[in-house]
């Protein structure tokens, strides 16, 4: 599969092109973004390969393309790419605003089945054991899930990051961003979109920010399973990351960082890790599905994009219902 890959920031360098690089059936055959200082960037991690920098993907050259865009720019390019008959595989989230998602109304179905969502970590299998646990009344049910999720510290002394997290915090709070993955995981383990958002609420750290910076909200999942979310970006220090699932039976705990997994019941407490990073396994599957949909072994992307819409929806509601 010859692949672009559009956007060469934090992400684009730092996950998908490794993965793209470690891939034997994908050849990386543009790198491309308007910034000349990422592109040098490119160049420099490239080292000697022979893959084309540039700015604009050349649709011509190319099989499928990977979008490690901002969310306000990845729409247009994933309806661009797709109606001309790539498959696109487009970082989360799908759009700042499902008003913006709209533009995705322009695609057929064909065209949308050939775009896959950078849900990355829905592709984890700590998820997937997590949902063996749910399902099959591990834990007992219904559940109580808390997602705490900080992230993205004030750091005084990494000012470009402290300036792009609040760059990104103007274009929506931190559970538009976050809760693209979080709402994801939720949905897909607790059987469908929340039912509804019961409660909702925002804090501001500091005044100069230019929106609050944590948000939390409750929300009603099919079947009873009650969601308490929390997302916080850009203070010093955080608060811990990480999921927990608890039910009459049991309680799971997932590491929001390394998705290391634990496991309490009255049997006693199980502790399960799997091999490798979290990045690494979750960015190679990732790519794995991507290559899957291009070779046919896939029929549409997966994570889509309307599991990516459908989590837009929820993060959306939960702001809105918090302002
Ligand atoms: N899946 C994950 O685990 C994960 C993790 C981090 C970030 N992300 C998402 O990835 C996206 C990028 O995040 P980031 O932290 O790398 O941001 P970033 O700002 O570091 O990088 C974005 C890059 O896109 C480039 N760009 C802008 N317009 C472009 C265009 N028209 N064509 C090509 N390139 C263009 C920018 O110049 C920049 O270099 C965001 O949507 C973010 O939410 C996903």
């Amino acid at each position: 599969m010859r692949v672009a890959l559009a956007g060469l920031g934090d992400i684009g360098l730092g996950a998908h092109l490794p993965a793209l690089l470690r891939h034997p059936d994908v050849e990386v055959v543009q790198l491309c973004d308007p910034d000349p200082r990422r592109r040098a960037a490119a160049a420099e991690q490239l080292k000697a390969r022979p893959v084309e920098i540039g700015a604009e993907v050349d649709i011509d050259a190319v099989d499928g393309v990977v979008l490690a865009t901002p969310p306000w720019v990845t729409p247009e390019l994933t309806v661009r790419y797709a109606r001309a008959g790539l498959f696109v595989l487009a970082e989360k989230p799908v759009a700042t605003s499902t008003e913006a998602a709209r533009i995705y109304e322009q695609l057929t179905d064909d065209q949308r089945h050939r775009v896959q969502v950078g849900l990355t970590y829905r592709h984890d299998p700590a998820i997937q054991q997590l949902k063996t646990w749910i399902d099959n009344g591990t834990l007992g049910t219904p559940v109580l899930a808390r997602a705490h999720i900080y992230d993205e510290p004030r750091d005084a002394t990494n000012p470009e990051h402290t300036a792009r997290i609040t760059a990104t915090l103007a274009h929506g709070t931190p559970v538009v961003h976050e809760g693209a993955h979080v709402f994801d995981w939720l949905s897909h383990l607790l059987g469908g979109q929340p039912a509804s958002c019961d409660d909702a609420w925002s804090h501001q750290t500091r005044p100069d920010l230019p929106a609050p910076n944590v948000t939390g909200a409750r929300l009603s999942y099919p079947g009873g399973h009650q969601a308490l979310v929390e997302f916080g970006w850009l203070t010093t220090a955080l608060s811990r990351c990480e999921l927990t699932f608890l039910g009459d039976r049991g309680l799971a705990t997932l590491d929001g960082f390394t998705f290391d997994l634990q496991l309490t019941t009255a049997d006693g407490r199980r502790d399960i890790t799997f091999p490798g990073d979290r990045t690494t396994r979750c960015f190679d599957r990732q790519l794995q599905r991507f290559t899957d949909l291009y070779d046919g072994t896939r029929k549409a992307g997966e994570p889509s994009l309307d599991d990516g819409i459908a989590a837009l929806r929820t993060a959306e509601l939960v702001a809105g219902r918090a302002r």
